[in-house]
């Protein structure tokens, strides 16, 4: 099993510290499609390409999105660590194939804000289960908004009943063209209710109860248990879209550290949040929905963000199954 090295002057355990705090951050279908290359001088964050989703993601969206999101909890715990970190998205030849890599840009005292969003690391959870009829206060919305932007995003909160009737008409529209695609479903089957021991997945105690096409807003199905009849879900919660500013790998890796900040700074008001990414994954609907934000912005998730009771964590692989090793062929 490979070890972990020093870098950046930390040694190998707080590398390996850093390392499973990047791994705690969200990923489609929990497939962790992550991998990093230590050296001393840096961290290189590599999308693993064995842990793609062909059918669900063929453009690799999600994925680097997912990548974004480890990157945001990479940075935060180096910072805990005293180093500042530097970071190039898209390094080329100085990295070939790399994802993003992080250098020591000298050393950094963390603030008590990025300490609180360290913290929350560990809580932060997908929530799929009913929200509770309390809506967030101005300063929470504000404060997600802010989040986004930090990050050179852009968090639509969707405020206008017609704008929410009409992004339920896309969420629903694109959840049923992916019940009739059956390589979609079968990627959403290979990650669903894995066995108590699994390494990734969404386990069906993370799965919430099942989706049912009348609902408002329609779920990923990852069978959870069903529900009673013609119970209502919950009222309607506060739903965003998190874009970014360009269409691309640069975009969709600002999205995921924005989309990390968001989650946790949703975390650290006690909020939780579920993602409805199916407009997103089918490509006319997710133009149709960039068309109606004005056209110039790109929607990258869907959000749904309130109050709920906890969940349980999911699993995570171990980090030295997320070392990327030095002889090996440099991955996309
Ligand atoms: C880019 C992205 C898209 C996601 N899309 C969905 C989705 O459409 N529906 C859903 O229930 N969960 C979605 N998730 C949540 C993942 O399933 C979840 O992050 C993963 O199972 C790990 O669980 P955790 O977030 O509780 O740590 C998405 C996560 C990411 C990062």
């Amino acid at each position: 099993m490979a070890e972990v090295a020093a870098a950046l002057g930390l040694g190998p355990e707080q590398i390996e510290d850093a390392l499973r705090a990047a791994s705690l951050a969200p990923s489609v279908h929990n497939t962790q499609p992550w991998r990093f290359r230590v050296q001393r001088d840096r961290i290189e964050l590599h999308a693993d390409p064995a842990r793609r989703l062909a059918a669900t993601d063929p453009e690799d969206r999600e994925l680097r999105l997912s990548c974004g999101a480890a990157l945001f909890n990479l940075r935060l715990a180096l910072q805990s660590m005293g180093v500042r970190p530097l970071v190039s998205m898209l390094p080329g030849h100085d990295a070939p194939g790399a994802l993003a890599v992080v250098r020591r840009g000298g050393t950094l005292k963390i603030d008590d804000e990025h300490r609180a969003l360290l913290a929350a690391i560990p809580h932060r959870r997908t929530n799929r289960r009913p929200f509770l009829d309390a809506d967030l206060d101005a300063r929470q919305r504000h404060a997600l908004v802010r989040a986004a932007e930090l990050e050179r995003s852009w968090l639509h909160v969707i405020t206008t009943p017609e704008e929410r009737a009409q992004l339920k008409r896309f969420v629903k529209q694109a959840h049923e063209i992916q019940l009739d695609d059956e390589a979609v479903q079968a990627e959403l089957a290979a990650f669903t209710g894995h066995r108590p021991d699994a390494a990734d997945g969404v386990p069906a105690g993370s799965a919430g109860v099942r989706p049912e096409m009348q609902d408002e807003w329609v779920f990923r199905d990852f069978q959870g248990p069903e529900r009673h009849p013609g119970k209502d879900y919950e009222s309607d919660p506060l739903v965003v879209v998190l874009c970014s500013f360009y269409d691309g790998p640069l975009g969709d890796l600002q999205a995921g550290q924005a989309l990390q900040r968001v989650l946790l700074t949703a975390t650290t008001f006690g909020l939780s949040a579920s993602f409805m990414s199916q407009p997103i994954e089918v490509k006319r609907v997710r133009e149709d929905l960039r068309r109606a934000l004005g056209g110039s912005l790109v929607p990258q998730t869907v959000l749904r963000v309130g109050f709920s009771t906890p969940v349980p964590a999911t699993p995570r692989r171990a980090v030295a199954e997320l070392l990327f090793d030095h002889d090996e062929h440099a991955p996309c």
